[in-house]
């Protein structure tokens, strides 16, 4: 068995039965490994189908023993197949084949294309047999999908059912001699591993053994205003400004009055800042070195005007590159997406709601992970002091929420551009 060497390209095609989660769990997967910096897209043969052929076909199409419209989707799905081939011999690193991929020589043909153009490839099968789960899956994705528009909500469940009854006629689990797979039972209850091995595979399970389906909301805030930054510090270890000890009396307060639930857990970095900002909401609270400001090295505890002045050169390839540009002994933007790869795995993994009372720059690669904004333009998300963030994750993606709260403040945004 070979193991993939560095630098291999993948394609992860997922299995399953309509409405088990597929898409979902492919946009995940697309939006994480993009975070951490792999070139990955998702192509999915529904989007291609409402695409070629316009949305509304009735379950007729989907039926094995109609055979012009078998013929008709086994080509479709050999084109998507193909742009996502064709996509990893350009810039993509890791293609996500979004399809049911339900039988085993459908799937044997994709293996076979994989060694034929000397690519990796991962399936990744998302088995669910829970009604319940299914109805609420078809009620929140299917129906609003363009394929039903025009028809009542009890039309279209029995005809989305019936698609279902024509995959399930011809569904084939994977099987032991399929190489390598990982299969998701009951959203994460089991999860089976078969030959997985390798650096890109291994974090993709890593994400997919801790995610959850819930849809609970994240918040996130920068601590209250600090010492440094009144003075246009950066880094350091300073504690709040009274306008910033203000700001955490008025958070506590916040959290007071709009409830996030009872189970509410807070996370902190090391740094006193955030752990003051915290302190009023009296809860207990967990803190994270990983949450940590990014270190500014030898520039730490400087003004931005004091690094351009005294260290034009610095100052000017982190203008000219702000992601990755590492300060002297300290880190790049790029350095904390990798430090944060295991909160924002942890932060998937939680049921219950969370606040995170960071920093500027960590809390900027936070957020692009969770708006799916490319992680190399988080040096420039603009995120105010004294402001909460709540960030709520949907099907498909998350809709963001800000409240001021008092006192404002302004911020000398000096230095880098932001
Ligand atoms: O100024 C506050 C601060 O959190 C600094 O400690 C940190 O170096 C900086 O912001 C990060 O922002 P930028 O990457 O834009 O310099």
């Amino acid at each position: 068995m070979s193991r993939p060497r560095r630098g291999r390209k993948y394609l992860v095609a997922m299995v399953g039965l309509p409405a088990r989660g597929k898409t979902f769990t492919a946009r995940k997967i697309a939006g994480y490994m993009g975070w951490l910096g792999y070139p990955t897209r998702s192509f999915n043969v529904g989007e291609a189908r409402r695409e070629q052929l316009g949305p509304g076909q009735s379950h007729d199409f989907f039926d094995p023993s109609n055979r012009d419209a078998a013929e008709q989707r086994g080509a479709l799905g050999q084109q998507v197949l193909d742009e996502a081939m064709a996509w990893l011999r350009g810039e993509g690193r890791i293609a996500i084949y979004d399809a049911t991929n339900s039988t085993k020589a459908r799937r044997d043909a994709i293996r076979a294309r994989c060694a034929a153009e000397d690519r990796e490839f991962l399936f990744v099968e998302i088995s669910n047999d829970d009604p319940v789960a299914i109805e609420a899956n078809v009620r929140e994705t299917k129906l609003s999908s363009p394929d039903y528009s025009g028809f009542s909500t009890e039309e279209a469940l029995q005809d989305f059912r019936a698609r279902i009854a024509h995959y399930e006629a011809i569904y084939e689990p994977l099987g032991e001699e399929e190489g390598s797979w990982v299969r998701l039972r009951d959203r994460g209850r089991q999860v089976v591993i078969h030959e997985v091995f390798g650096w890109i595979p291994g974090r993709i399970l890593s994400l997919l053994t801790n995610l959850q389906v819930s849809r609970r909301p994240v918040w996130i805030t920068r601590h209250g205003q600090s010492q440094f930054n009144v003075e246009d510090r950066i880094g350091g270890d300073s504690g709040l400004s009274g306008a910033g000890a203000a700001y955490a009396t008025n958070l506590a307060r916040y959290v007071r009055e709009n409830p996030p639930g009872e189970d509410l857990d807070v996370w902190t970095s090391t740094l006193q800042r955030t752990i003051q900002t915290a302190a009023p909401l009296e809860r207990e609270f967990g803190d994270w070195r990983a949450l940590d400001e990014i270190d500014a090295g030898i520039c730490d505890g400087m003004t931005y005007g004091e690094v351009r002045e005294r260290m034009p050169a610095e100052y000017e390839a982190r203008r000219l590159d702000k992601f990755d540009y590492r300060y002297p002994r300290g880190e790049s933007y790029r350095d904390v997406v990798q430090r944060l790869d295991r909160v924002i795995v942890e932060l998937e993994r939680y049921r219950t709601p969370v606040l995170v009372v960071a920093h500027r720059a960590v809390l900027r690669v936070l957020t692009a992970y969770f708006l799916q904004i490319p992680v190399e333009k988080s040096p420039w998300i603009d995120l105010p002091l004294h402001t909460i963030v709540k960030l709520t994750p949907t099907a498909y993606g998350c809709i963001e929420e800000r409240t001021v709260l008092p006192p404002q403040v302004g911020e000398a945004e000096t230095g880098q551009p932001s």
